[in-house]
């Protein structure tokens, strides 16, 4: 029988068992607040699964309950064929995860902390030594190996956690915000890394993050997570080639009725889907750049003054508005009220 995981799952070459799934998890916390809410998804052995999605969306829950660090409240997950409730010690030696707060003693040295995470997780003598010194090396911080991580800079510490969580050679790596945070130089440096994880070392991998870019460029397949719910999920090109032609993008100078913007945009014939959210009007076009000019005429002509305006190829940013009816940075911003209860 096919599970709804393998169900939801990518199509992929090798087929048999996902090296984690989720089907349907809930997790309420207390006040109420509804983190997860039927969560589902395939993850299939080799590759780099995102969980994209904005502030409060239920990323860090997700990977806390894959990783035995919490339990749902309804529902199922499995990680390397392990079901994550029934036999979380054996999940705990199969996995390496990075948490979305770095993990590392800001009072112990980088190659203490690495140590110290192998043995953790059983290692001893120089399987280990030998170990921490390759990961040091490999993550440039042979240098720094003797130094205290509190002086490390930012991208040096984000490294060395993924360091970390490589120790115990595992199957799956949860990257949890892996580049959050960090400046754009380190940013791509770690996406060079993670890349290079999942190519050359045949890692599992499932990040989440709220950068789109991030997800455009790393992940083999990507689930948009809005309100602990997967809403759209696919290759990022399938995620995209759902939108046909252009993203026209309007600013207008004033807040405008519905209605007048509507009213104002039916006579367009050339766009379609146009949604507002805020002063933000976006519509799509078969060719933004000739649709434009017609789209600012109709506005200037309605009495809605336009502030600025832009074309664009579509994103996942778009993919996201279509899914979740309102932009990926909004909702940044503004979480949904029913995930915006407390850390
Ligand atoms: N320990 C907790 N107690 C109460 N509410 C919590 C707790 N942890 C998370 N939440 C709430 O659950 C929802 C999902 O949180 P979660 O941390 O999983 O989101 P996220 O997608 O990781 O967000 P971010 O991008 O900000 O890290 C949010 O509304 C959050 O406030
Ligand atoms: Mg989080």
């Amino acid at each position: 029988m096919t599970s709804p995981a393998e169900a939801f799952a990518p199509a992929h070459a090798g087929g048999g068992a996902l090296a984690t799934q989720a089907d349907g998890l809930v997790k309420t916390y207390p006040k109420g607040v509804r983190a997860l809410d039927g969560l589902t998804f395939g993850v299939h052995p080799g590759t780099v699964f995102a969980l994209l999605g904005p502030n409060g969306a239920g990323k860090s829950t997700t990977v806390k309950i894959l990783t035995t660090l919490a339990q749902a409240d309804a529902g199922t997950a499995s990680v390397a064929g392990l079901d994550v409730r029934a036999r979380a010690a054996e999940v705990r030696h199969a996995i390496g995860v990075v948490a979305q707060r770095s993990g590392a003693d800001p009072m112990a040295t980088g190659r203490e902390n690495l140590l110290l995470s192998g043995r953790i997780q059983g290692l001893r003598g120089s399987g280990l030594t030998r170990r921490a010194d390759d990961l040091l090396s490999r993550f440039g911080l042979a240098g720094a190996a003797g130094r205290l991580v509190r002086t490390y800079s930012g991208g040096m510490r984000r490294r060395l956690d993924v360091a970390m969580g490589l120790i115990n050679q595992p199957q799956v790596l949860f990257l949890d915000e892996p580049t959050a945070g960090l400046d754009p130089e380190s940013r791509s440096a770690m996406w060079d890394e993670i890349g290079r994880l999942a190519t050359a070392d045949g890692l599992t991998i499932l990040l989440t993050t709220h950068y789109l870019q991030e997800a455009d460029r790393l992940a083999d397949h990507v689930a948009i997570v809005d309100q602990g719910r997967v809403v759209a999920g696919g290759t990022p090109d399938e995620l995209k080639g759902q939108l046909h032609g252009d993203a026209v993008h309007v600013e207008l100078a004033d807040h405008a009725q519905r209605g007048a913007l509507l009213a104002a945009l039916d006579g367009v014939p050339a766009v379609r889907e146009v949604r507002m959210d805020g002063n933000h009007v976006s519509a799509r076009a078969d060719v933004g750049a000739a649709a434009l000019p017609a789209v600012l005429a109709a506005l200037e002509n309605a009495g809605l003054p336009v502030r600025a305006a832009t074309v664009a190829r579509p994103s996942l940013d778009d993919v996201y508005l279509r899914h979740a009816g309102r932009r990926f940075a909004d909702a940044d911003q503004h979480p949904a009220s029913t995930a915006g209860g407390p850390r």
